[in-house]
């Protein structure tokens, strides 16, 4: 059984349903891409799968590590190993990065950190993801540009290290620099610590610095094609409406 396994997923907001049937399953070690037009449910995969409230599962399940976590809490779910970068993160003011990270450090363990075994953690974070020492110290996403915000959450990642990370449209709004930092940091942990992910994204710019094993396209609620790298440069050649009118002839 996959590490991640995600069952006939059926999910709707305020009556509405938006994701119709989503199967996909993915391992530790695997890089998975997810692509598809705005409003396809991307984004509602993604927070469905960290628990998000207003997200209603009518049908289907959400197994991870064996466990069915369909019906667990957020902080369960990140508990168990799994982490979500958003696609719109949100500030808060007043704590620091390093202390934002200590407490996420802390709520996937019984007894809290270490202040050496935490700087030792920190330290490693910061030299893998090619980060400056000083940015750690100031307050989490409070003025940050786009880029600060992604790399803020790629040094969470680093720091938690999550058996499967959700990267939801990460490489949005980063400059040519940051996508690479970014996208090397992921390539790293991926590397490193058998990091398994799911990205999310328009282009295939962050897909150069990462390659996807698996390319997964979502129309309308449901993946409609499945395949590898090839999948990404066609889409970039024909855009969405050939899959669409091959999709809709099958239907
Ligand atoms: N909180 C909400 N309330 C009402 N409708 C919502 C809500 N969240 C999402 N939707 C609707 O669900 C559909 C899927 O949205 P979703 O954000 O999952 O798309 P997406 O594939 O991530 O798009 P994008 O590429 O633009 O990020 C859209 O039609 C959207 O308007
Ligand atoms: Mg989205």
């Amino acid at each position: 059984m996959a590490e991640l396994e995600i069952r006939d997923l059926h999910v709707r907001i305020e009556e509405l349903e938006i994701l119709k049937g989503v199967d996909l399953s993915i391992d530790r070690g695997e890089i998975h891409a997810l692509m598809g037009p705005n409003g396809s449910g991307k984004s509602t995969l993604a927070n469905t799968l960290l628990g998000h409230p207003n997200y209603e599962i009518t049908q289907g399940a959400i197994i991870f590590a064996g466990q069915d976590i369909t019906e667990a809490e957020p902080h369960e779910r990140a508990k168990a190993g799994l982490f979500l970068a958003f696609q719109y993160p949100v500030s808060i003011p007043g704590v620091s990065i390093a202390n934002f990270l200590r407490m996420a450090i802390n709520a996937k363990r019984e007894e809290p950190i270490g202040v050496k075994e935490f700087r030792g953690l920190l330290e490693r974070a910061v030299e893998l993801l090619d980060v400056d020492r000083s940015f750690t110290s100031r307050p989490l996403n409070d003025g940050f540009s786009g880029g600060e915000k992604k790399r803020a959450e790629i040094l969470q990642m680093a720091m938690l290290a999550p058996d499967i990370a959700i990267l939801d449209e990460t490489d949005s709004g980063l400059d040519i620099d940051a996508l690479r930092t970014v996208a090397e940091g992921v390539a790293k942990l991926h590397a490193s610590q058998g990091l398994g992910a799911l990205i999310i994204t328009h282009y295939q710019r962050i897909l150069h610095y990462i390659k996807p094993q698996f390319v997964h396209i979502m129309l309308d609620g449901r993946i409609v094609l499945r395949g590898g790298e090839e999948l990404v440069e066609r889409l970039e050649r024909e855009g969405y409406d050939q899959i669409r009118q091959e999709h809709s002839a099958v239907v």
